[in-house]
């Protein structure tokens, strides 16, 4: 009995909380407030997509998370550890990527090992089961420049997953490539979330993205952001069972969808940054 709660436990345990986070850019003639009182928590498995209109935090948050900036007030933990600063623990994948020109696909997969010192052969056979898992077999030794957008990403969701991260932050990943390569990578993403039982948090501001892969999304206000509603999708598996892209018919995917537009568009007042219906 007792053991069966202590695993509970364990299990329940987020992976990570923030508590009462609020941001402020201060700079010399004015300063914007970019989060308000920001309290939530993530358990281990949970794929939690991020929405809201632009400006209202978005990518304050994520960098937050991430380390790259401090919270104005508030506290970030992982596990019971406050952050302090970019950890490989936390794997993090931006719109733009941010590759080294100079690594071909190989190198710039492995790097973050090499930089923990990784044995050799090791850090080939990390790298070659993830290069696999991401589908670039056989661009190995491609320089950034040779690649297309799409396979730009898959290379820095790879260089992230080599470290198997408690977490994957990703920044609107997907907001530059054509609508086909980002179901694509979308299903890869939906893929690599089931294989590897991680846990994921990705900001977007396209409603379906969140719904083809969140099992619960967080909606902001506009800036300064603040949460304003969850929803707890199901969908991510019925994509993942076959159903394919079938499951955007759905009628529980169609009003869940229309609820989530609603509350963006009844707090900005615009539908400019939602996708077309
Ligand atoms: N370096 C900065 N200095 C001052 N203000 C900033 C800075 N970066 C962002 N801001 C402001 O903070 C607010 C939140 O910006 P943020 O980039 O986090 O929004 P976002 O939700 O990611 O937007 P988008 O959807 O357009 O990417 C905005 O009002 C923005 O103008
Ligand atoms: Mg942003």
């Amino acid at each position: 009995m007792t053991k069966t709660m202590d695993t509970q436990n364990r299990e329940e345990k987020p992976v990570l909380s923030l508590r009462g986070v609020n941001f402020r850019y201060t700079g010399k003639k004015s300063s914007v407030t970019a989060l308000r009182d920001i309290s939530f928590s993530v358990k281990k498995g949970e794929f939690l997509c991020v929405l809201g209109p632009s400006g209202c935090g978005k990518s304050t948050l994520l960098r937050i998370i991430a380390g790259l900036l401090r919270p104005t007030s508030g506290e970030v933990l992982m596990g019971n550890l406050p952050v302090e600063g970019p950890s490989w623990h936390r794997g993090v994948v931006f719109q733009a990527p941010t590759l080294y020109a100079w690594l071909n696909v190989r190198d710039n997969i492995a790097f973050g090992l090499k930089m923990r010192k990784f044995p050799q052969k090791k850090i080939r056979a990390i790298t070659d089961q993830f290069i696999d898992l991401v589908g670039l077999k056989g661009f190995e030794t491609q320089k950034p420049y040779e690649l297309s957008g799409g396979m730009k990403q898959r290379v820095s969701l790879a260089r992230a997953l080599v470290n198997q991260p408690d977490i994957f932050l990703m920044d609107e990943p997907f907001g530059a490539l054509d609508a086909l390569t980002r179901q694509n990578m979308q299903a890869l993403v939906r893929k690599i979330w089931d294989k590897t039982g991680n846990t994921f948090l990705l900001i977007t501001h396209d409603v379906d993205e969140s719904l083809a892969l969140g099992t619960r999304v967080m909606v902001l206000s506009k800036s300064p952001g603040r949460i304003l509603s969850e929803f707890y999708p199901d969908f991510t598996r019925r994509f993942l069972n076959g159903s394919g892209e079938k499951v955007r018919y759905l009628p529980e995917y169609i009003e869940l969808r229309e609820k989530i537009l609603k509350e963006i568009i009844g707090q900005s007042g615009t539908a400019e940054d939602l996708p077309a219906p």
